[in-house]
C-alpha cells in the first residue's frame, strides 16, 4: 500500500487566515492540504475558486489537492494550473470524456485525481485507473462539510484496494478519530478530514493518529 498522506479540508479553516492557517497544518505534520471547490451548480454550496488557490501558493510550497466539485471541470484545469495546484481532482459524473480530461490536467502539468460520490459504482472509474494518480471515495455526498461518515462506501475503497495495490485512494468526508478504522481497513491511504482535525485541541494528535492507523 502506498504511503499514508493526511490532507486537512481547508473548508474547515478561518478563510480570513488562510495561510496561518495552512502553516498551522503543515506544522502539525499534514501532508497535503485539501481543498474543496464547489460551483453552486455541481453542489449546492460556493467555496472557492482559482483566484485562492493562486494566493495561498504565494505562502507555501505544500501539495495543494483540490477537489473539484464542479459541472464543467474541463474549464477550470489551465486556471489551476497556473494557480499552483498540484492535483486536479475532478467528478467523474461530471463529464462524458473523463479520457480527455485527464491528458488535460497532465498536459498542464498537473497529477490527476478522480473522484466518486457515494452512489456511483467503483467500476466507472477501474478503465481510468492506469492514467490516474489517485481516486476519491467520497464518504459524503458532497457539498458541505461535517456530515456524517457513510461506511457503506467501504467496500467501494476495499474492492478498489484489492484490484489496485498501489493506487492512492482517498476518502473525504466524516473521517475522524471514530471513523478512520474502517476507512484503513478497507485499503485508504488518503485521508481527508475537515472538522474533526480544526475543531479538535490537538489536531497535530488527530493528524498523527490518523497516520498510525493507516500503517497497521
Ligand atoms: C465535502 C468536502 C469535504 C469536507 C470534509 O463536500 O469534499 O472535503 O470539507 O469535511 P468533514 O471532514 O468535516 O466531513
Ligand atoms: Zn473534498
Amino acid at each position: 500500500m502506498p504511503l499514508a498522506k493526511i490532507a486537512p479540508s481547508m473548508l474547515s479553516s478561518d478563510f480570513a487566515s488562510l495561510a496561518a492557517e495552512a502553516h498551522r497544518m503543515v506544522k502539525d505534520g499534514a501532508d497535503w492540504l485539501h481543498m474543496d471547490v464547489m460551483d453552486g451548480h455541481f453542489v449546492p454550496n460556493i467555496t472557492i475558486g482559482a483566484p485562492v488557490i493562486q494566493s495561498l501558493r504565494k505562502h507555501t510550497n505544500v501539495f495543494l489537492d483540490c477537489h473539484l466539485m464542479v459541472s464543467k471541470p474541463e474549464k477550470w484545469v489551465d486556471d489551476f494550473a497556473k494557480a499552483g495546484a498540484s492535483l486536479y481532482c475532478f467528478h467523474i459524473e461530471a463529464t462524458n470524456e473523463p479520457e480527455a480530461l485527464i491528458e488535460q490536467i497532465k498536459k498542464a502539468g498537473m497529477k490527476v485525481g478522480v473522484a466518486v460520490k457515494p452512489k456511483t459504482p467503483i467500476e466507472t472509474v477501474y478503465p481510468l485507473v492506469d492514467r490516474i494518480d489517485m481516486c476519491l471515495v467520497m464518504t459524503v455526498e458532497p457539498g458541505f462539510g461535517g456530515q456524517k461518515f457513510m461506511a457503506n462506501c467501504m467496500p467501494k475503497v476495499k474492492a478498489l484496494r484489492e484490484k489496485f495495490p498501489e493506487l492512492d485512494i482517498e476518502v473525504d468526508g466524516g473521517l475522524g478519530l471514530d471513523t478512520i478504522d474502517k476507512a484503513a481497513q478497507a485499503g485508504a491511504n488518503v485521508i481527508v478530514a475537515g472538522t474533526s482535525i480544526f475543531k479538535s485541541e490537538s489536531p497535530k494528535d488527530v493528524i498523527s493518529t490518523f497516520r498510525e492507523k493507516i500503517k497497521s
